[in-house]
């Protein structure tokens, strides 16, 4: 495994795509002057008030990527875990705590790489967090201090573990569901542009959320959720 520190970069997962393929590569910046987010949103990323990573490894085969997402949100959260246990997943890679996002994951599987991009808010205020999309929050704010560099540790060897999973098919969903409080509940979905209701009655082997209404079962794919 390799960490590298850059002072700044347009976004960390976008270098990761301009380089020459090394395995277990890690990049953190200290800051990005182009974050990106999921669906095409920016990334908020201020010097030194978050992590901003991307790891590096083989492309998966297209049957094990699609729960890469779920595989690497288990590996974010657990890492975040080891400060207090109030965190928790939003189906399909949100990292919550109390109500408010603070990790992001962005992985992009590419024909000859597969490059897993992490945001986690460090230090940023909630003053500096506010008027994003949804609300947000940061460690610091929750009561957490933490060296970035460790964090960055931590969190590239939890996201070797992970993708060393999914390469096995040792990654199971279950281990995902128990992390993510909105199973069993009603929420709302968006996904291109439609909005279902309904309960998440769970995860299928291949990723995919299922909901119920009435007596109605729709499978979805990486869309946006609101818990009620
Ligand atoms: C999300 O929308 O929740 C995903 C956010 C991913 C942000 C991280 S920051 C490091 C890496 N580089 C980027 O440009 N995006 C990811």
């Amino acid at each position: 495994m390799e960490l590298v520190f850059l002072e700044e970069v347009d976004s960390t997962n976008e270098y990761l795509k301009r380089i020459p393929f090394r395995s277990n590569l890690f990049v953190v910046a200290r800051r990005q002057t182009g974050g990106k987010g999921r669906r095409g949103k920016s990334w908020l990323s201020l010097p030194d008030k978050g992590l901003y990573l991307s790891g590096l490894f083989e492309p998966l085969h297209p049957k094990k990527s699609s729960l890469a997402g779920l595989a690497f949100g288990v590996a974010v959260l657990r890492a975040l875990q080891e400060f207090k246990d109030d965190f928790y997943l939003k189906w399909p890679n949100d990292v919550y705590v109390n109500g408010k996002k603070v990790a992001g994951i962005l992985p992009e599987n590419l024909s000859d790489r597969l490059i897993v991009g992490v945001g986690v808010n460090v230090s940023y205020t909630l003053q500096e967090l506010q008027g994003l999309s949804h609300p947000a929050t940061s460690l610091l704010v929750e009561g957490i201090r933490c060296d970035i560099g460790e964090l960055a540790l931590k969190v590239s060897q939890n996201l070797i573990l992970y993708y060393e999973k999914l390469r096995e098919g040792t990654f199971d969903v279950k281990e995902f569901e128990s992390f993510c409080p909105m199973i069993g509940k009603e929420v709302t979905v968006l996904e291109n542009g439609f909005c279902y209701t309904g309960k998440a009655l769970g995860i299928d082997r291949e990723g995919y959320l299922l909901l119920e209404k009435d007596g109605e079962l729709k499978r979805l794919f990486s869309a946006e959720v609101s818990v009620r």
